[in-house]
């Protein structure tokens, strides 16, 4: 049986990586791929997302989203993933390609109402799209199985000491979805910044032999003399967590915890505050908050299904 799987991105290099993840798992079918503003602007994320249908051979349904966060201007990662988001890469679209046009929150309402709350919703971007859906169909909630998101931090961010990017970028947007009561696996960066594909990793796939591992390799060019540039040993493969919990649990740990995300102080704009390292703890448990990942079997696990593509 496979789970029926939703996708909302802000492709992004380490979306595109982990869209191409998804593709391959035989747990999941994607049903749909939502597209918001976020990496950088929202029409490189709807292209970037379309174009991922030509490497992965294949015609998933792919929506526009908020082209901005809900009260707050545009933030994008351009010095990450390059001007137009996937590592300055150009793929041709797919010849004879279906366009949609509903809006990405209008798709996924209906796509949960049609998978009769089986539906998964994996979020890899502000979380915009979600909190709109959320608005617009208070009952959308009786219709998702889980939501599993790449966000947060429960110690330093990577925006401000406080944040990470997609809780940053839309704070109000992160603060509905962690509120609304469907199970969330978060994935923040506490874990993601563990889950890297190593320069040693990106040649293998560069030398793997079909396009998909020479397309990865190429698009993590950029981001690599980023990470190369403040001293990571890798590429931060963040959107990529959520994924790979779906399929391999087992290769992580993580607690339940309550978690509220800050929108009102300009210094803590985006932070996920957690109760998992105070006595002093929510009435509440609205997470599972992962925090370790088993480095090598992560990199082994995600090299394997690229290099299946
Ligand atoms: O902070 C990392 C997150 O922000 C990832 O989802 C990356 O793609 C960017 O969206
Ligand atoms: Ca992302």
């Amino acid at each position: 049986m496979k789970y029926p799987v939703w996708m909302d991105v802000d492709t992004g290099t380490d979306d595109a990586v982990a869209i191409l993840a998804l593709h391959k798992l035989d747990c999941t079918e994607i049903i749909g791929i939502s597209t918001v503003c976020g990496n950088s602007g929202l029409e490189n994320s709807y292209r970037n997302t379309r174009s991922l249908n030509t490497v992965c051979r294949s015609s998933y349904p792919v929506y526009r989203g908020a082209d901005k966060p809900l009260v707050r201007e545009p933030f994008h990662a351009l010095a990450v993933h390059g001007k137009n988001g996937l590592g300055d890469i150009i793929v041709p679209l797919p010849e004879n390609e279906t366009e949609y046009h509903e809006a990405a929150w209008e798709a996924l309402y209906k796509a949960a109402r049609e998978y009769k709350g089986k539906l998964k919703l994996i979020a890899t971007g502000p979380l915009t799209n979600i909190a709109i859906a959320f608005t617009e169909y208070p009952d959308l909630k009786e219709y998702l199985d889980t939501i599993l998101i790449m966000g947060g931090a429960t110690r330093e961010g990577n925006v401000t000491p406080c944040a990470e990017f997609n809780f940053y970028a839309d704070p109000e947007a992160a603060s509905i979805v962690l509120k609304s009561g469907v199970p969330i696996v978060l994935c923040p960066l506490d874990v993601t910044e563990k889950a890297l594909l190593s320069p040693e990793d990106m040649e293998e796939l560069r030398a793997c032999g079909n396009d998909a591992g020479k397309f990865v390799f190429d698009i993590l060019q950029k981001p690599w003399s980023f990470h190369k540039s403040i001293g990571n040993k890798g590429v931060q493969m963040h959107d990529s967590c959520p994924v790979l919990y779906l399929a391999y649990p087992e290769i992580f740990e993580g607690e339940e915890a309550g978690v509220v995300v800050e929108t009102k102080s300009p210094l803590t704009r985006g932070k996920s505050v957690t109760d998992l390292y105070s006595d002093k703890q929510f009435e509440f448990k609205n997470a599972l908050v992962v925090l370790d990942v088993d480095r090598k079997a992560f990199s082994e696990k995600l090299k394997e299904l690229i290099k299946g593509i």
